[in-house]
């Protein structure tokens, strides 16, 4: 049983059924230990396809593979408890048809036991949205920037701006009405998301979208402060681990050129042998 008393993993119609009430906490995890660190707290944690970014040093989202996310998939499931697991699929692995998105979101649901999946785009994934839905494969959205058409975008800019707002308003009605179980609302003006989130049925998660929306998504590895001088307006670093780890490095490096490590404490003496064959303290 998890730290709030819950004794299985919330489901995508439970966080639907979000809509409108107290705001939904989602943070990304990619491996076991920070999937045990922010299950009690979170109701969604997305392996997100930033992972390609955060952890394995790539340019964009690009590069990130369907066997990448089904290994962090699976780390991420030893994890897990309590919250909604999602699984970003990854750039080239569902926009050609709704057949190939299905193919390939059994195998990410099949191989790491995720119970949604997540994909970028607003009224062009609408029919897939639905013939995933319509399978068994419940499918949170994406709209606003979606880092995956960066190279189409010409950066990580703003979306949805002045006229422009229109198109996104019309890409998160799309993919609500397509049977999304919920939409991350990225990067966009706050008077937008607030517009979206009265206008549709589904509960709105955003990043970098105000507090209007009905719950909020962070990398968490921004929010620790873990990837390196990333510093975006919208996330809030809670802590600066990056910093302390650099600190405690450097420690370690003085001490071992001193010799001050290993201390007497951390050296073993002629003890007897335990049935591990190590000598004991
Ligand atoms: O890949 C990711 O981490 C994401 C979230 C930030 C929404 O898509």
């Amino acid at each position: 049983m998890s730290a709030t008393g819950q004794e299985k993993d919330l489901t995508p119609p439970e966080i639907s059924a979000r809509k409108g009430k107290a705001p939904l906490v989602c943070l990304t995890a990619y491996t076991t230990p920070i999937a045990r660190l922010v299950d009690p707290h979170c109701d969604v944690v997305l392996v997100g396809d930033s992972v390609g970014m955060v952890l394995h040093g790539l340019p964009t989202t690009l590069g990130v593979t369907l066997d990448m996310m089904i290994m962090h998939g699976q780390a991420m499931r030893r994890g897990l408890e309590r919250a909604l697991m999602v699984v970003d699929m990854p750039f080239g692995s569902y926009e050609e048809s709704p057949e190939q998105a299905f193919r390939n979101a059994a195998r990410v649901m099949a191989e790491t036991g995720c119970a949604a999946v997540k994909l970028e785009g607003g009224e062009v994934m609408a029919e897939t949205i639905r013939f995933l839905t319509g399978r068994g494969v419940p499918v949170m959205a994406h709209v606003g920037l979606t880092p995956q058409a960066v190279n189409a975008f010409g950066g990580y800019r703003v979306q949805g701006r002045g006229r422009d707002a229109e198109r996104i308003r019309r890409d998160a009605l799309a993919v609500a009405e397509a049977g999304a179980l919920a939409v991350v609302l990225e990067k966009v003006p706050e008077t937008l998301a607030r517009g979206i989130t009265e206008e549709i049925a589904i509960p709105t998660i955003g990043i970098g979208a105000s507090s209007a929306c009905d719950g909020q998504i962070l990398v968490v590895d921004d929010m620790l402060g873990l990837f390196g001088d990333f510093r975006p307006k919208f996330v809030k670093r809670y802590a600066e681990l990056g910093q302390a780890a650099e600190a405690a490095i450097a420690t370690y490096a003085r001490e071992v050129k001193e010799r001050r490590f290993p201390a007497a404490e951390h050296v073993f003496g002629e003890g007897p042998k335990t049935v591990n064959g190590e000598e004991a303290a």
